[in-house]
């Protein structure tokens, strides 16, 4: 594995490199600030508690700014007041911001980065799973609206990306698990094969959480996303692909309410059914097929709706009007990322609404074992 690699954009390239210790990290992002009068952290009161102290050893007397746990924090009241706070305290343009978090962190910072006194550089230490194996790269920033997840947002790349895997130590195994759904995801859409048949091969150690298995995955998934956002950098096209197992992923995520399920979760159940919609229409063969679901059930990973909601009682005609409100939706109508095969997708097509709910309730029926009539 190498430890570097570069991201062009529209705008200049940035560096996502890979860490075996903290100092060599730190070191860096101090070489970094010295480009800049002030720099500041963003971490939420939950990393604060934990690496409060790593920062103070490391960081002494560099600013931090502690955002709400959670969905929470992506919101325009919070964007508010953190902007008049950063103000007052007379953060101005040569500044650095740090996001130093998940996926939540990252997204809030980035945002908060591309609009602050129109616009400050950013940097993203990523401290989750899915942060380093997604999020952290690609430029997508966001807070959420009431109507919906990343409604508002913007495209501005950090500046760099450090990746540290360690910090995965303190990570909860749900997060974890998280994660490795859009890992699977990745090598799903990944173009050469071998990523799919590596995680197949390394479930054992994948299980065990081997630090160097894992750093292994946030290499290869953030080479599959590196080479996909840098030919579509707007999602004009292929970028769509990451979106794979998103469309029911994220309406699962609003008909709960964001309570009680974590993103990585509803997306592992989105995949799945993306892979039994693509059989159903013949997009996919059963083998295929078997491989995906297999590998998300080996991994310990939620596949099937009773795995998200114990009671079952998601409906699919609900299912499917969430999915409408998904933004990547056209006028009105559903569009689904299909599988034709590993490393094989059809871009967005529109599905009939009623074929849609009728697959989602087979996909139900096929995996439950508490009967709900819907
Ligand atoms: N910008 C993008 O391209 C993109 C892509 C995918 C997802 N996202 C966004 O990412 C967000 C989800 O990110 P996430 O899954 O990282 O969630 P998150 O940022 O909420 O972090 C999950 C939980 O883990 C805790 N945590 C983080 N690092 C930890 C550590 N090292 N040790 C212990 N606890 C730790 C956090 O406090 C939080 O409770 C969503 O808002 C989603 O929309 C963005």
């Amino acid at each position: 594995m190498k430890d570097k690699i570069m991201i062009k954009t529209s705008s200049g390239s940035y560096p996502v490199v890979w860490f075996g210790e903290m100092a060599p990290l730190a070191k860096s992002v101090e070489s970094m600030m010295q480009n800049y009068h002030r720099s500041v952290f963003f971490l939420s009161y939950s990393i604060e508690k934990i690496y409060g102290k790593v920062l103070d050893h490391f960081f002494p007397g560099v600013k931090r700014l502690i955002l709400p746990d959670g969905e929470k924090a992506k919101s325009l009241r919070i964007t508010e007041e953190i902007a008049v706070k950063l103000t007052k305290d007379g953060i101005h343009r040569n500044t650095l911001f740090i996001a130093f978090g998940g996926g939540v962190t990252g997204d809030f910072t980035g945002f908060m980065a591309s609009i602050y006194m129109r616009s400050v550089d950013f940097i993203q230490i990523p401290t989750t799973l899915l942060a380093m194996v997604d999020s952290s790269v690609g430029g997508k920033t966001g807070v959420n609206l009431k109507t919906g997840k990343n409604l508002i947002g913007s495209f501005y790349p950090p500046r760099a990306v450090l990746i540290f895997p360690g910090f995965l130590r303190t990570l909860p195994d749900r997060e974890i698990n998280g994660g490795l759904a859009e890992v699977v995801k990745t090598a799903v859409i990944s173009p050469s094969k071998d990523f799919f048949s590596y995680l197949e091969k390394n479930i054992s150690g994948i299980l065990r959480r081997d630090p160097a298995i894992l750093s292994e995955l946030s290499y290869k998934s953030i080479m599959v996303k590196a080479s996909i956002v840098q030919k579509d950098e707007k999602e004009q096209n292929i970028r769509a692909f990451l979106n794979l197992g998103h469309t029911l992923g994220h309406a699962i995520e609003s008909l709960l309410d964001y309570k009680g399920v974590i993103h990585g979760e509803a997306v592992s159940v989105g995949l799945h059914f993306a892979a039994y919609y693509s059989k159903e229409k013949d997009y996919l063969d059963d083998h295929t097929y078997l491989r995906i679901r297999d590998l998300l059930i080996s991994l310990k990973l939620p596949y099937k709706m009773e795995d998200i909601h114990k009671e079952n009682k998601l409906k699919s005609k609900d299912l499917a009007v969430n999915m409408q409100k998904d933004k990547k939706v056209t006028k009105s109508r559903i569009r689904f990322v299909f599988i034709s095969g590993i490393g094989r997708l059809l871009l967005p097509q529109e599905v009939n609404e009623n074929e849609l709910v009728q697959t989602l309730k087979k996909f139900k029926k096929a995996y439950q074992t508490v009967i709900v009539q819907e």
